[in-house]
């Protein structure tokens, strides 16, 4: 699929501003993530193209990192940490709570594109296990009991933005 004109402007330009850096690919794909939301397969031909890294080493990269996608993401992405003090707490039951609510499996996105979930490595909040984070906001000792109304929140902020 090509991308849009504006799109690979965006993109082109990305690139450029950080071509000249020692290692430029994961200043370049963070920062795409974050301005565009994904990376997919057309975005990193355009790469290759601009900073001469071949496509298959730049989709390693991008698979290897749970931070990057290869979708869109929602606009709300959840991260439910399953490291291992996460995890001895409970974070599995969380994890499956949040799956059950939404229909939807780590790694993938509703269909209003409301809300991503990522299963996460040890996010650095291990002292308020377990620990999930929304959009870089981290919750300190979720229970499932909790995700409900953690959903709820971030539902009514959408219906607040829509007035
Ligand atoms: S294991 Fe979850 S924050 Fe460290």
């Amino acid at each position: 699929m090509k991308l849009q004109a504006k799109a690979e402007k965006l993109i082109r330009s990305i690139c450029q501003e950080y071509n000249n850096e020692p290692t430029p690919l994961m200043m370049i794909l963070s920062k795409i993530q974050k301005e565009y939301g994904y990376i997919p397969l057309e975005v990193q031909e355009i790469i290759s193209e601009e900073i001469h890294i071949p496509v298959s080493d730049i989709y390693g990269v991008v698979t290897f990192y749970s931070f990057f996608s290869l979708k869109p993401k929602g606009k709300y992405v959840i991260g439910v940490c399953l490291g291992t003090a996460c995890y001895v707490k409970g974070s599995q039951t969380i994890i499956d709570k949040f799956s059950e609510i939404l229909k939807i499996k780590a790694g993938e996105t509703t269909p209003d594109g409301l809300f991503s979930l990522d299963a996460l490595r040890c996010i650095g909040a291990c002292g308020i296990a377990p620990a999930i984070s929304i959009n870089g906001k981290v919750y300190p000792k979720v229970t499932a009991n909790k995700v409900m109304s953690i959903i709820d929140e971030y539902k009514k902020l959408v219906a607040e933005d829509a007035q």
